[in-house]
C-alpha cells in the first residue's frame, strides 16, 4: 500500500456495483469509502416517514425544514459492517427498501437536497484518501478528483444482481419490477436539471457486465500503478 492519498470518484448507473467496487477498493488502499446514494436514501426515508415525501408528491417546504434535524453518519456495526445511521439509529436496511428506491430519484432532483448532501460529502473529502461513489461525484462534488471512474453494465445484468442482493436481505421482488425501477431511475438520474448523471470528460469507463469483482479490482490496480505509482 502507498502513503499517497488521492480522491477516487466512482459514478455510474444504478446497480452497477459501484458501492461494492468502491468499498473493496477503499479497503485495499486503506481509504475511507463513502456511498453518496445512502445520503439521498436517508433523506428520502425520513421524508416518507414524516409525510413530506410520497410516490405521488413531495412537500418541498416540509422536507426542507426536516433537513435541519437530520444527522446522517456512517459507522461500523458489531459484525464489522459499515452502516448508515440517521440521528443515531442504524437505518441501513430501511434505506435500501424498494419503497425508498421508488421515490429517491425524485427527492435527489431537488436542488436544496443536493446542496445539503454536497456539503456533507465535501466535508468528508477534505482529507483526501477517499473513494466516493454516486452519480455526480466526478462532475459536481469533486470535479478535481485525481481519478474518475464511470461504471456501467447491461440493464438485465444489473436487475439480476439487485434481485439477488435483495433476496440475501430477505426481500423477494419480481425481476420485472426491479428492472422497471432501474430503468425509471436511469431516466430520472440522467435527465434531471441539477447535476444529472453524466460521464465526466476525463472519466474512465468501466463496463463490468462480464467482469468479476476481482477483475475490476485488478483493472483498478493497473491504473493506480501506471498513473499514480500507487500499489494495492
Ligand atoms: O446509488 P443509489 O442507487 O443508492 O442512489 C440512490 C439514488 O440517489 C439514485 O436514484 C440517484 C441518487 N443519487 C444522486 O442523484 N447523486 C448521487 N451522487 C448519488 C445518488
Amino acid at each position: 500500500m502507498d502513503a499517497r492519498k488521492i480522491i477516487i470518484a466512482v459514478d455510474g448507473y444504478s446497480s452497477t456495483g459501484k458501492s461494492t467496487f468502491a468499498r473493496t477498493a477503499a479497503a485495499k488502499l486503506g481509504y475511507l469509502h463513502l456511498d453518496s446514494g445512502a445520503l439521498y436514501r436517508s433523506v428520502t426515508l425520513k421524508g416518507m416517514e414524516s409525510g413530506a415525501v410520497s410516490k405521488e408528491c413531495i412537500d418541498a417546504g416540509k422536507l426542507s425544514e426536516l433537513l435541519g434535524s437530520l444527522d446522517i453518519t456512517f459507522g461500523k456495526t458489531a459484525d464489522g459492517e459499515f452502516h448508515t445511521f440517521i440521528n443515531g439509529a442504524d437505518s441501513e436496511s430501511m434505506i435500501r427498501s424498494l419503497k425508498v428506491s421508488s421515490c429517491v430519484s425524485q427527492v435527489a432532483e431537488l436542488p436544496f437536497v443536493r446542496g445539503f448532501v454536497d456539503r456533507i460529502l465535501q466535508g468528508y473529502g477534505a482529507g483526501k484518501g477517499i473513494v466516493m461513489d454516486g452519480r455526480d461525484i466526478g462532475t459536481t462534488v469533486f470535479p478535481n478528483a485525481e481519478l474518475k471512474i464511470f461504471m456501467t453494465a447491461d440493464k438485465r445484468t444489473r436487475a439480476l444482481r439487485r434481485m439477488k442482493e435483495m433476496e440475501t436481505s430477505g426481500g423477494k421482488i419480481p425481476f420485472e419490477e426491479i428492472l422497471a425501477n432501474i430503468e425509471q431511475r436511469d431516466y430520472i438520474d440522467a435527465h434531471r436539471k441539477t447535476s444529472p448523471l453524466s460521464k465526466a470528460p476525463d472519466a474512465i469507463v468501466l463496463d463490468n457486465s462480464d467482469m468479476t469483482l476481482e477483475q475490476e479490482i485488478e483493472w483498478l490496480g493497473n491504473i493506480l500503478k501506471d498513473r499514480f505509482g500507487i500499489c494495492i
